[in-house]
């Protein structure tokens, strides 16, 4: 890669974190050129269209965040069938891409052959992503997230293969064992490991908090992609700090201030997207990552983390910022 052109950069699917209100707010500030929804899991049937819309509303207004920027519909299961027919599903209504998750940790998921437990079998990985491939719409791209194995990371090279050879897109890397779980380092030296088997375009993930976390992996995966999760939470003006970056030296951090003006419009639009209760508790979760990032939110945070009833905590919101 050209050492000076800017990346593309995805916000991560984050379940109860990144939905449509987190979406719309983060693309909002820019910098960001992809979204993907929290997984939708499936088991057998064909889900209503009901629940494709609550996942990704966004397929309403063409498949994009407010702001324009393209969401894919991530589904998550380990049995091909049910996995395509859903997928065609989503693309008749208007998804622009289909993500498959193999990269889910969550003991729930695994015991119920979804995620990352179908990293242990290549087989199954090519015979669900050929599926889902063969079934949706030429024009609709099917990609897939995985991690870098179940309990051994060297399964990556020959799962990439198989999820090349099935028709993907793209591929998204979370640079970490499913044993790993959340513990740093992110590996991201498997990705040139990768790039020498496969040709597929890889997403790098993991461990991306900073610009200046991103210089060394972008040094490190010298990938043209990256997706970053939790640290767009602690900071969400990173995806813009990280392009400004490749203009601009000394970028400056982010603040109390730009922070503290956005939490009462996430607060109004998670009310609009579900109710108030889910607002009140979905802001309490942003302002508890704020709270390790910026300072000034950890007394706030304390503060408002014990208000339960909707009215006292929007009151004290107003009052407080
Ligand atoms: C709370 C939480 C929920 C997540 N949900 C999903 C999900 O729905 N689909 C998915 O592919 N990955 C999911 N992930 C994994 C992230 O997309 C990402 O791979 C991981 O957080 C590593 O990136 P980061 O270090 O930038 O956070 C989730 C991670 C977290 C912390």
């Amino acid at each position: 890669m050209n050492q000076l052109s800017v990346p593309k950069l995805f916000l991560a699917p984050m379940e109860g974190v990144t939905d449509w209100a987190m979406r719309d707010l983060l693309t909002s500030l820019g910098g960001i050129d992809q979204c993907v929804t929290e997984f939708l899991r499936i088991t057998e049937h064909l889900m209503p269209e009901s629940v494709f819309e609550k996942n990704c509303p966004e397929l309403k207004t063409n498949s994009r965040t407010r702001s324009g920027t393209p969401v894919f519909v991530q589904l998550l299961g380990g049995k091909a069938g049910p996995l395509a027919a859903n997928a065609v599903r989503a693309a008749e209504m208007g998804a622009l891409g289909i993500d498959l998750n193999f990269g889910c940790p969550a003991p729930t998921v695994n015991r119920h052959d979804g995620g990352a437990t179908l990293l242990k079998s290549t087989e199954r990985l090519y015979e669900i992503v050929k599926a889902v491939r063969d079934a949706v719409p030429a024009g609709v791209p099917v990609t897939a997230k995985i991690r870098l194995g179940f309990d051994d990371p060297s399964a990556c090279l020959a799962n990439a293969q198989a999820i090349e050879a099935a028709g993907a897109e793209w591929l998204t890397v979370h640079c970490r064992t499913k044993t790993d779980g959340y513990k740093p380092p992110a590996y991201w030296e498997w990705i040139a490991k990768i790039k020498e088997v496969t040709k597929i375009r890889i997403v790098t993930n993991g461990e991306i908090w900073t610009p200046a976390d991103f210089r060394n992996c972008h040094a490190t995966a010298q990938t043209n992609d990256y997706m970053i999760g939790r640290g767009a939470l602690r900071d969400p003006y990173i995806f813009n700090k990280i392009k400004k970056s490749f203009i601009e030296n000394n970028i400056p951090m982010t603040t109390f201030s730009e922070v503290k003006t956005l939490i009462p419009s996430f607060y109004a639009s998670s009310a609009v997207y579900v109710n108030d209760h889910f607002a009140v508790a979905r802001t309490k979760g942003w302002m508890k990552q704020l709270s390790l990032s910026i300072p000034e939110f950890q007394d706030i945070f304390e503060e408002m983390k014990v208000l339960t009833k909707p009215n006292d905590f929007k009151t004290r919101l107003e009052q407080l910022l």
